[in-house]
């Protein structure tokens, strides 16, 4: 039994063939195959942040694949009224296949997998967001191919993304450059883990030399909604521009993980520049959480 709360908990190689599996997934799907490995499996998805793409995406991929997906929210559950994690994820791993967690701190997910007897899957937490690496990773290798001695650039806050961005450095073998104000730099813990391959940068325009993708993300996450405003002033010169984008490598693509503060942390015009492909990556998670349920839930 796996469980997979960030990246890291796959190897190398299990992450390429996750992959090329989310890629001809992805085929299948275009071309209307049925294809039903999880009939009558349940997934259980627990949601303490909104979500838009992680809900659909997760809800979808298991009907499709011939099982369901049960929304919980704190509100309406007993989560929210202070049953212990221990206990809904005893619980709830009795009567479920795999529990998708959103939440704020990653401990509490850690926590909640030690007591699952069934697979746990983070679906963001305040530290990492490895399923839309996922998403990530198989679009650029559908744009551009393998990751292998890139160049990347993370552009804005040193947030969960840009921490499984740096897990993807490790795991993909990349170069990561990153670009954040003074004081809003990644956690130094999570840099060390791959320090060989990450580079701090403190502008934009230094950080996107050489890169072959540029990725951003809103400037205030879920849970710093009070600091939204104060934010928006700190973080002014490290908006995402097709002006910036100019100086990187002339193959660069752009992605962002959404949603998209048009006019903060991108521009409105680079979200459909050609070298935009945002809604290839945000179709992606369909396919590579396909391909994620599909490694944890079928028998090899
Ligand atoms: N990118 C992403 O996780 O989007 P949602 O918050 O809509 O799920
Ligand atoms: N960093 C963002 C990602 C949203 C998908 C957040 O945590 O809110």
């Amino acid at each position: 039994m796996r469980h997979f709360l960030t990246l890291m908990d796959l190897s190398p190689a299990e992450l390429q063939a996750l992959i090329q599996r989310a890629i001809e997934l992805k085929a299948m799907q275009h071309r209307g195959a049925i294809h039903e490995p999880l009939k009558n499996r349940i997934l259980a998805m627990i949601f303490e942040k909104s979500s838009t793409r992680t809900r659909v995406s997760f809800e979808a991929g298991m009907i499709q694949m011939g099982g369901g997906a049960i929304f919980l929210s704190p509100r309406d559950t007993q989560l929210g009224r202070g049953e212990p994690i221990e206990d809904s994820a005893k619980v709830l791993s009795r009567m479920v296949d795999a529990i998708m967690i959103r939440t704020f701190e990653h401990e509490t997910i850690e926590r909640f997998a030690e007591h699952s007897s069934v697979p746990v899957i983070n679906a963001l937490t305040d530290d990492y967001h490895p399923c839309q690496l996922l998403a990530d990773i198989q679009t650029f290798v559908e744009h551009r191919g393998s990751l292998q001695g890139k160049t990347v650039a993370w552009i804005g806050d040193g947030n969960n993304m840009c921490h499984s961005y740096i897990n993807a450095a490790a795991q993909c073998d990349f170069n990561l450059r990153i670009a954040t104000p003074k004081g809003f730099e990644p956690k130094e813990h999570i840099v060390n883990t791959a320090a060989d391959r990450v580079s701090l940068f403190s502008t934009p325009e230094e950080a996107v030399q050489g890169a072959h993708l540029v990725a951003t993300d809103v400037w205030a996450s879920m849970g710093q909604e009070s600091e939204q405003a104060q934010r928006k002033a700190l973080f002014k010169n490290f908006q995402v521009t097709p002006a910036l984008l100019d100086i990187a490598d002339d193959d660069v693509i752009f992605m962002h993980c959404l949603p998209a503060h048009r006019g903060e942390e991108v521009s409105a015009e680079l979200m459909d520049d050609p070298r935009s492909v945002v809604w290839d990556e945000a179709e992606n998670r369909l396919h590579a959480q396909k391909a994620l349920l599909e490694f944890l839930l079928v028998a090899k």
